[in-house]
């Protein structure tokens, strides 16, 4: 039974805390922390540090607080002696990340960021192939993450995640799912050189219609996308060099009709497909074979299901690390450097 506190009830926590009521079982709710409910998470914290080592103390923080908060209710809940589930990003600075992975490991806890995507059955099947060696070395990697308008719309204009400033850029509070993809994908390889460019220039004050009949973006209360001031990029493509001649090339597109993200592999032996619901593998000479997976209900095609049966499974073991924990670091450098070039418009070396 993993003795479990939850900080942050919103859109993700909710989520959490379904799991959590739906498996007691396995799990056991000792806390819920929510400013709307009048708790502050730092209470929660303050009561596990004083629990001590006691049978009381819980085994697992859920972090699901916005992003400003993660670096300090992460430290706190480590420092607590507990294990970390925390939703990504797990920080909003490189630095507060390598703190993060660090006090992990000095307090011999686990730090299990929010990938879900990695949980999946269809990218669980595309690591096990990549890793069977079937279609041999990976050469190059064309991966895109299409958000989908309606998304953006809701997220990326008027949402939480509009403003750089308030939020992070892009390639940190969307695109860090892409990145943990492809830092697991590629395991054991090393990057050499990040370069990326973006633009925006769809949702902007002066392309606004002069009237909102027809617009596909209009909404009961009238938040025009056009108006809100969003500054995260609209498309972005990045390119990463490793040192063994692969070479990734990762796009995201934020204004399109078809949500989802789609990935080719280009190996020395054949190619691999992955779509929504399919992976397509064709070996050189050979037929190519079609793996299918059913649309799971819950959110993120069962990544979160299989998020939390990994958390379930520490109770098993205290101590258990996340298996990939230098993926977590990869992937959030590789997010900041992505920007990073961006920015200062120059390949980063990594
Ligand atoms: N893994 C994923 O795919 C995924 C998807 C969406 C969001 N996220 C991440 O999950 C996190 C939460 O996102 P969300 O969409 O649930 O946001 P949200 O705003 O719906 O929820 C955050 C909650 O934290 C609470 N809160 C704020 N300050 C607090 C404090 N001091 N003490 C206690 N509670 C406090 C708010 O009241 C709110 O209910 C973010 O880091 C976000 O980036 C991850």
């Amino acid at each position: 039974m993993v003795k479990t506190i939850l900080l942050g009830l919103g859109a993700r926590g909710k989520l959490y805390h379904e799991y959590l009521k739906s498996h007691r079982r396995q799990f056991e709710v000792v806390g819920v922390a929510d400013s709307k409910l009048g708790v502050d998470w730092k209470e929660l914290c303050g009561c596990a540090l004083a629990a001590g080592k006691s049978t009381r103390s819980p085994d697992l923080a859920i972090i699901a607080l916005p992003d400003r908060l993660h670096f300090k209710a992460g430290m706190a809940s480590l420092r607590a002696g507990m294990n970390v589930l925390m939703e990504k990003p797990i920080a909003c600075t490189f630095k507060e990340c390598q703190q993060l992975v660090a006090a992990a490991k000095r307090y011999g806890k686990a730090l299990i960021p929010g990938f879900v995507l990695r949980y999946t059955k269809q990218y669980q099947k595309v690591k096990a192939i990549l890793d069977s060696g079937v279609i041999g070395k990976a050469q190059s990697i064309h991966h895109l993450n299409a958000v989908g308008y309606e998304k953006t719309a809701a997220a990326f204009c008027r949402g939480p995640f509009a403003k750089v400033s308030e939020s992070g850029p892009i390639m940190l509070t969307k695109c860090s799912h892409d990145f943990d993809l492809i830092a697991w994908w590629t395991a054991g390889r090393k990057p050499k050189s990040i370069v990326s460019f973006g633009a925006r220039g769809v949702f902007e004050k002066a392309n606004k219609p002069e009237t909102c009949e027809g617009c596909v973006y209009k909404e009961k209360d009238c938040q025009c996308v056009y108006l809100q001031g969003a500054d995260v990029m609209e498309h972005q493509s990045t390119l990463i060099q490793y040192e063994d001649g692969l070479v990734v090339n990762f796009e995201l597109e934020t204004i399109n009709a078809r949500r989802g993200r789609c990935t080719r592999f280009f190996g020395e032996k054949g190619t691999m497909l992955v779509d929504e619901g399919e992976v397509r593998v064709r070996v050189f000479g050979k037929k190519e074979k079609v793996y299918r997976f059913q649309k799971e209900t819950d959110h993120h095609g069962g990544g979160d299901v299989g998020l939390m049966k990994f958390c379930a499974s520490l109770s098993a073991d205290r101590n258990a690390r996340f298996p990939a924990e230098d993926n977590i670091l990869l992937a959030h450098y590789l997010a900041f450097k992505a920007e990073e070039s961006r920015v200062k418009g120059k390949i980063c070396r990594l």
